[in-house]
């Protein structure tokens, strides 16, 4: 799978993409990521990227012609499935809708900032737009690097466990996720149920469904 990121902030990204899974998938080639420097494509001597929204009000706004530049060229290389833009007011990002993204090829993430992007690129070069929740962070680049990291840990050949995906808490649509202990038995006197320790397997599975439907009436 391709990811083409757009962001007048690439450096941001060198952190999450250089660790963990997704320098697995990339190392693995399962993805294939490439961070594209809006500002290579900006107007003038300066490479200006934004400018003052018409009708004012404060703060700026993405002009269309570098990011019209850039998708250009990336969509005359090769076609892609979905062109998404990471904005707060978008649809919200769900493992549901992750699961759908990756049977796809190709994509495009357009990281947005300042105060928004013109809405001439949101009508006609952008096919998907998505929130990763109801809060304002100060660019795209962080919620691009969440979608990223949610689909990379679901491309087969990533996770060295697969089951640890199936049973993340959110792929179990009906159930919560169980408690989980590790070593030592007792910490402080807090100590691990016993029926965990008892090497039973039928009731420990009996009593991890239970603690699930626990979790999720609870929830
Ligand atoms: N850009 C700023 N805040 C965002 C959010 N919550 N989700 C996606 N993109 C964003």
């Amino acid at each position: 799978m391709r990811i083409d990121i757009v962001s007048v902030v690439p450096e941001i990204f060198k952190g999450p993409f250089s660790s963990s899974i997704i320098q697995r998938a990339i190392n693995k080639g399962i993805m294939d990521i490439h961070i594209h420097d809006l500002r290579k494509y900006g107007l003038g001597k300066r490479k200006k990227v934004d400018d003052y929204p018409y009708g004012g009000g404060g703060g700026m706004v993405f002009r269309i012609e570098p990011v019209y530049q850039c998708f250009d060229k990336l969509l005359s290389e090769r076609n892609y499935d979905e062109k998404i833009f990471m904005t707060p007011d978008g649809i919200l990002f769900s493992q549901k809708y992750a699961n759908t993204l990756t049977c796809k090829k190709n994509l495009i993430i357009l990281c947005g900032r300042y105060k928004g992007i013109d809405q001439r690129i949101r009508d006609h070069l952008i096919s998907k737009e998505i929130s990763i929740g109801p809060y304002v962070l100060s660019g795209g680049e962080l919620p691009a690097a969440v979608v990223v990291e949610t689909i990379a840990r679901l491309l087969p050949g990533v996770l060295h466990n697969p089951n640890s995906m199936i049973t993340d808490s959110f792929q179990m649509e009906k159930r919560g996720a169980h408690p989980i202990y590790t070593r030592p038995k007792i910490y402080k006197g807090w100590a691990v149920p016993k029926i965990l320790l008892s090497g039973h397997h039928k009731k420990i599975k009996e009593w991890i469904c239970q603690k699930s439907i626990q979790k999720k009436l609870d929830s």
